[in-house]
């Protein structure tokens, strides 16, 4: 009996389109159907991926290691993963694609890595600092329905970084507790206020894998200057987004594609005064007006 003949480049090719051939014909017994044209897809996109780039054996495995450094670097209040599909441009390509909305309401943009559910709880116009450092920053606007009418007690998680660029929880979290964060109830005109300190441009975390991707590739880690919010009112979808400082010299070079120029507002500078809470500072603040228009459930 004669052994198969192994050919040269064109066989070892017949090969591999096989191997697609026989991985799909198996995953279309996938019972749901929305799970069979994801993991269809996925495999005619992945598959051919590595055709492309004729991907070796030794790359797929420095990924498989890469992947599994990732989830070391995965705990409360960080996924690591996150970071690289923020980074890959996907959270915000999904996030789109599946927000449509009229012209005029919030745009939404990406979670990011570091929400944390639980939020601690302040009453309007309160300082939510809660001792992180910076210029301190009154935030005040109303959350509106579609026909500008407002929402009343609409919830309002707000976070973001201190004037180092860092989070509550890429520090000890446990022992000094959440700072720069809050949930924040509007009124009944849907009116929200309070005061923290200016955030300010960071890179995604330097330490971590997704760093290393973006180091030995694009070499932008930068995110520019942005108040995280998460807003959900009655009848209204959950909105995520950003309220990004205009003064930011990254707006054009965010290391997750987050910024779209509506979200882009002006973070006002003052020189002392009276605050719009009728607060008299001695020294320099910031004030920011951004109202939210949502979008029907
Ligand atoms: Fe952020």
């Amino acid at each position: 009996m004669n052994a198969p003949t192994e050919g040269g480049l064109k066989s070892r090719y017949d090969a591999a389109d096989l191997i697609t051939q026989e991985v799909l014909k198996r995953y279309e017994s996938t019972p749901d159907p929305r799970l069979r044209e994801i993991m269809l897809s996925f495999i005619r996109h992945l598959h051919s991926f590595a055709k492309e780039v004729k991907l070796t054996s030794k790359e797929w495995a420095y990924t498989m290691n890469l992947l599994e450094e990732t989830g070391k670097w995965c705990g409360p209040g960080r996924n690591e993963f996150i970071i690289f599909s923020d980074a890959l441009g996907l959270s915000m390509l999904t996030v789109t694609q599946d927000y449509p909305r009229p012209a005029h309401t919030t745009e939404p943009t990406l979670v990011g890595p570091f929400l944390l559910e639980n939020a601690p709880e302040f009453p309007l116009g309160a300082d939510i600092s809660a001792g992180a450092q910076g210029t301190p920053l009154f935030a005040q606007g109303t959350v509106r329905d579609v026909n500008g009418n407002p929402l009343p007690h609409a919830k309002i998680d707000v976070w973001h970084s201190d004037d180092r660029g860092l989070y509550d929880v890429q520090q000890d979290l446990e022992t000094n507790g959440p700072w720069a964060r809050a949930l924040l109830t509007a009124d009944a005109k849907g009116h929200y206020s309070f005061w923290s300190i200016m955030p300010v441009d960071y890179p995604v975390p330097q330490e971590g894998t997704a760093i290393i991707m973006l180091s030995n590739t694009t070499g932008r880690s930068w995110r520019p200057a942005h108040l995280h919010y998460r807003v959900q009112a009655q009848g209204q979808r959950p909105l995520v987004t950003h309220i990004f400082d205009r003064n930011s010299k990254n707006l054009d070079a965010d290391a997750v594609f987050g910024v779209r120029p509506s979200l882009i507002a002006d973070f006002v500078h003052h020189k002392g005064g009276t605050a719009p809470d009728g607060k008299v500072m001695d020294g320099d603040f910031y004030t920011l007006d951004y109202d939210f228009i949502m979008v029907p459930a």
